[in-house]
């Protein structure tokens, strides 16, 4: 046993020792005079930057970033996939953009069933049938020729250059590209896994299929939906025993969409309508949770997690009942965003024990949304991975433009196009394969969102911009499928309730519930302490997100940018759990 002498000089040592910190140290985010873009890469936060230098707005530098994202992110970035993209200029108008995939004509509500009417596991994931009719190229291109300065030429270049030439891999890049679901397709085994011969850590990675469709696609931008890249399209996923028709590329629509808008304390939240249901959740969640004094409860103490989760849940039961595709049912985003209807929730939460899930009944305030329940049981909402990618830029002038977008799993599909070099979506998993029985996230959902032809599917994707006096104030995002919207609604609350810095809100501990699985999963940074007294609340606490056998300590990945409000200085925070940067000047 050490005597009591000793502990006094062990305990002048580890005071010596932390006066050797400094008394500024601290997380901070990166600071730009000037303009920013945040990504999970550097290079496409780079090339985002690099357009913007060369005189192009927020928007030119969105769509570099995004194209960009296509080559150095290939299991998420994408021109097979589908996004949103929120636009708000330095003037207040506000945009938002939906490229979000649709069903083939030929989809139907029960394709992903098997004979005796159970869900075939997988078949929503993998392969060729998975793939929703991709909107990405088209939203990009659509954003260029609306909203930017530059021409799509220009803000391509870099994308094809780095295609072309290449870039070296981190050793995580190198490795995800194991992904043993890539190896089932000869073209995706061929391009990522060098048919067999894996790529290593600093190695050079070169796509020249990919940089010669991008090269079409800057040349000819029609092409990919109605020429002759979408016929090569068509006929690869033909070919692959796929839905996608030539017919389906040029049906294709992006549709501007009102945003959704809510406050919270004194800031205004504008954010992604359905199809997503991220907007909507995001400030019903928000709503519920302004009855409460967070800050004072303190930042990740049981007492703010209990009302943050109850607010969490309660929002995602709405999720779960109301949510799908705006232009095949009326989704009753007003009533869920009243503050009335948050007041009346509000009253259902027992300040000292969590509300089991199942008993949650619904204020009985909007007739709109009884008979709308009544008429649409919920579906069991699938399990979701994290495997999506969030930018965040905001340029010299004040424009500000949030982008989420998907393949939805890692690698999408796992299907590369023959010949053209690019991965393709599985997002037709993201509709209720089996209303009632829970997705590949554990997201139950309704009849609203079945599978059906032209139909997109429900998304949780929240690109976000926070306003205060009139002036962008936060840009906010991230992947996670249902994780995303409390990733956002916990960094938006790291800031405005706990005074964080946007980096700090960016890092904190994250946790998460969505009504179903009533489970509350807190990262493993979280202590035991805190876990213990949840439990006596009646929580069912896991550490961690459990898919299968696999457990994920941390999740999502935010890509934040917030404005110091004295220097007006663009502040990036790239998060702490994923390689990604903030690149400004
Ligand atoms: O649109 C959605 O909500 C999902 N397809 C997003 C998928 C996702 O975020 C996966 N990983 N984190």
């Amino acid at each position: 046993m050490r005597s009591p002498h000793k502990l006094l000089i062990l305990l002048a040592i580890a005071i010596l020792a932390l006066g050797a910190i400094p008394a500024a140290a601290s997380v901070q985010p990166v600071h730009a005079a000037h303009a920013i873009v945040v990504s999970v890469h550097n290079l496409a936060s780079q090339v985002g930057v690099d357009i913007m230098q060369a005189g192009g707005n927020a928007v030119d530098a969105a769509v570099a970033t995004g194209f960009a994202l296509a080559v150095v992110h290939p299991p998420a970035g994408n021109i097979g996939g589908g996004g949103f993209m929120l636009i708000r200029m330095a003037d207040g108008k506000t945009h938002f953009l939906d490229y979000r995939e649709m069903a083939p004509a030929a989809a139907t509500r029960d394709m992903y069933l098997d004979a005796q009417g159970n869900v075939i596991p997988g078949a929503s994931e993998i392969g060729y049938k998975a793939i929703g009719v991709p909107g990405s190229v088209a939203g990009m291109v659509y954003a260029e020729q609306k909203y930017g300065r530059l021409t799509l030429k220009q803000v391509m270049a870099p994308a094809i250059q780095l295609a072309h030439e290449g870039y070296s891999l981190t050793w995580q890049e190198a490795n995800d590209m194991h992904d043993r679901h890539l190896a089932e397709f000869p073209e995706s085994r061929c391009v990522f896994q060098r048919n067999g011969d894996y790529y290593k850590q600093g190695e050079i990675f070169r796509q020249p299929d990919l940089a010669r469709t991008l090269q079409r696609i800057a040349d000819k931008p029609d092409d990919f939906y109605h020429g002759a890249l979408a016929r090569e399209l068509a006929e690869a996923m033909q070919k692959g025993g796929g839905l996608m028709t030539a017919a389906d590329l040029a049906h294709y629509q992006v549709k501007e969409r009102e945003p959704v808008h809510g406050t919270y304390r004194g800031y205004e939240v504008i954010s992604a309508p359905p199809p997503s249901s991220g907007g909507a959740v995001l400030i019903e969640m928000l709503n519920i949770l302004e009855g409460y004094d967070l800050g004072k409860m303190g930042e990740r103490s049981a007492q703010s997690i209990h009302y943050t989760i109850e607010a969490f849940r309660r929002a995602f039961f709405d999720r779960a009942e109301f949510m799908g595709d705006p232009d095949f049912a009326k989704i009753p985003v007003a009533q869920l965003i009243d503050k009335k209807y948050a007041a009346a929730w509000q009253e259902t939460i027992d300040p000292e024990h969590a509300t089991p899930s199942k008993d949650l009944k619904r204020p009985a305030i909007f007739s709109e949304l009884e008979q709308y329940a009544a008429a649409h049981p919920p579906a069991q909402p699938p399990p979701e991975s994290n495997h999506t990618t969030h930018y965040s830029v905001m340029d010299a002038d004040g424009n500000a433009v949030a982008v989420t977008t998907t393949i939805n799993d890692w690698f999408g599909s796992r299907v590369t196009a023959e010949g053209l070099g690019f991965l393709l979506n599985d997002e037709m998993d993201d509709f209720s394969s089996k209303p009632g029985v829970p997705n590949s996230d554990g997201l139950i959902q309704s009849s609203t969102n079945a599978i059906g032809p032209g139909k997109r599917p429900l998304s949780s994707m929240t690109p976000t911009i926070v306003v205060r006096d009139g002036k962008t104030v936060m840009v906010l995002g991230s992947p996670g499928s249902s994780k995303i919207i409390t990733t956002v609604a916990n960094v938006l609350m790291g800031v405005v309730d706990y005074g964080m810095n946007i980096q700090e809100a960016v890092d904190a501990p994250r946790f998460h519930n969505q009504w179903m699985p009533d489970l509350v999963n807190v990262e493993k940074w979280f202590s035991l302490d805190t876990v213990n007294l949840l439990q006596h609340m009646g929580y069912n606490v896991q550490v961690g997100l459990r898919y299968g056998a696999n457990t994920s300590s941390y999740w999502s990945d935010a890509e934040c940018i917030a404005v110091d409000a004295k220097t007006g200085d663009r502040l990036g925070a790239s998060d702490v759990r994923d390689g990604g940067k903030a690149v400004g000047y």
